[in-house]
């Protein structure tokens, strides 16, 4: 890759920084179409995150970069404009620069990303009795996006009852008639169960469910990544379940990432 004046910059913040993927994606498609743009990665922390994007809006050469933890939410504040997914979350995770105006806008594909690798695995959410661990920043994205693709009903399940309760009330609020309720991390009937929480990141970390009644009917879906097996996923598979890994929704996700950046991907 030849980095020239005429090269168009795409970045990504983070802190840390060190193990982010945007760069290993984008730069190879970027070689592919034949553009003449890198994406480098900007390590901003929180404390300068808004003096970084005043000097952002400055520089005509960026286009545009990607936002991930812990400037997802911060990020939001900072846009012109933000699309109804990201509005919803009040998060952005992807924000273009545009050329004419240079204004910011923000876009958040956690959620889509989610329904697209579930689908692009032949996993249909629709019409499906869903049970979500977790209730957190993925949660929260995953959560708007079942109730978005259609699932029957949604129980969502925490550590800290209360968190739950807030998740359960936020999606009636966007999503009236919606069938959410608060339970227990309990495997039984449902059709899918999805592990949102960070139980798992480590070797001696809890199982974040109940497995007792878990059945080979039931898809057992994980958002961690890495590691890819995570013991819950180990078992639901040894127990004889379709299981869903955690890349998907990066990878899903990637192409709708490309298009809010102006990337032209097919
Ligand atoms: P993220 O943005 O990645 O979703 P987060 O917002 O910090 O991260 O959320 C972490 C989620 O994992 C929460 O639902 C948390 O439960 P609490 O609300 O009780 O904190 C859950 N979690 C973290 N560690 C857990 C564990 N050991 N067992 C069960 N749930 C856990």
């Amino acid at each position: 890759m030849a980095i020239s004046g005429k090269t168009a910059v795409y970045g990504i913040i983070a802190d840390p920084i060190g193990h982010v993927r945007g760069p290993t994606l984008f730069n190879p498609l970027f070689e592919k179409l034949g553009m003449d743009a890198a994406m480098v990665p900007f390590h901003v922390t929180a404390t300068s995150l808004s003096r970084a994007v005043a000097g952002f809006r400055a520089i005509e050469s960026l286009k545009g970069w990607l936002v991930t933890n812990p400037h997802k939410f911060a990020m939001f504040h900072l846009c012109d404009q933000v699309d109804a997914s990201g509005t919803r979350l009040q998060a952005v995770n992807v924000v273009r620069r545009n050329t004419d105006d240079g204004r910011l806008i923000g876009g958040n594909y956690d959620g889509a990303g989610f329904i697209n690798g579930l689908r692009h695995d032949g996993i249909e959410p629709k019409g499906k009795d869903v049970l979500m661990l977790g209730a957190g920043g993925a949660a929260y994205a995953i959560a708007f996006a079942l109730a978005e693709a259609g699932v029957r009903r949604l129980t969502i399940a925490n550590r800290t009852r209360a968190n739950a309760e807030t998740l359960a009330v936020t999606t009636r609020k966007f999503f009236s008639g919606f069938q959410v309720e608060v339970g227990d991390a309990v495997a039984g009937s449902q059709d899918m169960i999805v592990n949102t929480t960070s139980a798992g990141l480590k070797p001696d970390d809890p199982l974040p469910l109940d497995v007792g009644g878990l059945k080979p009917s039931t898809v057992v879906v994980d958002i961690i990544m890495n590691p890819e097996m995570t013991k819950l996923l180990t078992l639901a598979k040894d127990r004889g379940c379709r299981i869903h890994l955690g890349r998907h929704m990066l990878d899903s996700q990637f192409p709708l990432l490309a298009r809010h950046l102006g990337v032209p991907i097919s």
